[in-house]
């Protein structure tokens, strides 16, 4: 999940169509009164409130203690708790696991597929969003062809986007039976004439590099130049998401 130094307000603001987005992964998970359901990298806790509104008890987790005291002072109703999604677990079972835009934040991929399949119940749903394989391959490749022009040396990510294979045979070899996935495109408009520079603000962190920020900030200025032909529609910057959505249900 994101750095526990992350900054949840401008989070709010510059990411609000994370929650917005999500609100559709809420009619696949249609949440029950009187059901147990686990929020997996809550953020902010919007999706969470929307969640507990159905009259279900939701608990939301992440890593990050910005995101989590934002949540519990918004929502003092809702039950938030600091959890690492590689190292989680509960006393009782929840009915149903739901994550949206939060598990590519986790380098430890298996850690989390462990610790969501020993927290569903036997027939528990398991309904998640992230980035999939290719999720802002453009955009990012963009920052990657200037640290090269630039001659700034290595530069990677920390992003997990796997395929639907790749997430299916990791949620199987722990009992889950993915039911239904999807990789599909959907282009993300970023606020503002300074969408792309906000973004790499916002989300930089997960860049691998050494150079120091002034470097970087250039860095992502020349990338600016490199993506408008590709990104820049009619006075709009449109990131290149790609997200991969899993249904499934805990077998065994
Ligand atoms: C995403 O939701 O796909 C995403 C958000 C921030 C950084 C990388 C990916």
């Amino acid at each position: 999940m994101p750095p526990s130094d992350w900054n949840a307000s401008l989070y709010d603001q510059a990411a609000h169509f994370v929650t917005d987005y999500g609100k559709a992964l809420l009619d696949d998970l249609k949440p029950q009164a009187g059901e147990r359901i686990l929020d997996v990298g809550c953020g902010t806790g919007h999706l969470t409130q929307q969640i507990s509104a159905s009259g279900a008890t939701v608990i939301g987790i992440d890593s990050s203690q910005n995101m989590v005291e934002t949540a519990r002072s918004t929502y003092p109703e809702i039950e938030f708790v600091q959890a690492d999604a590689a190292h989680f677990e509960f006393a009782d079972p929840f009915d149903a696991i739901f994550s949206n835009a939060a598990l590519h934040w986790v380098s430890n991929a298996k850690g989390a597929v462990v610790s969501m399949a020993r927290a569903l119940k036997p027939g528990g749903r398991f309904v998640i969003e992230m980035g999939g394989k290719g999720n802002v391959s453009i955009l990012v490749g963009g920052l990657f062809q200037a640290f090269q022009e630039m001659g700034l040396g290595e530069v990677g990510h920390r992003w997990f986007f796997p395929s639907i294979g790749e997430y299916s045979s990791m949620l199987e070899s722990e009992g889950i039976e993915p039911t239904l996935a999807w990789l599909f495109e959907r282009p993300t408009p970023l606020l503002g004439e300074s969408g792309v520079r906000d973004w790499f603000a916002l989300f930089g962190d997960a860049i691998q590099t050494t150079v120091p920020k002034e470097e970087f900030e250039r860095a992502v200025e020349r990338a600016e130049s490199i993506l408008r032909p590709q990104l820049y529609k009619d006075g709009v910057w449109i990131a290149d998401y790609r997200r991969l959505r899993i249904i499934g249900r805990k077998i065994s």
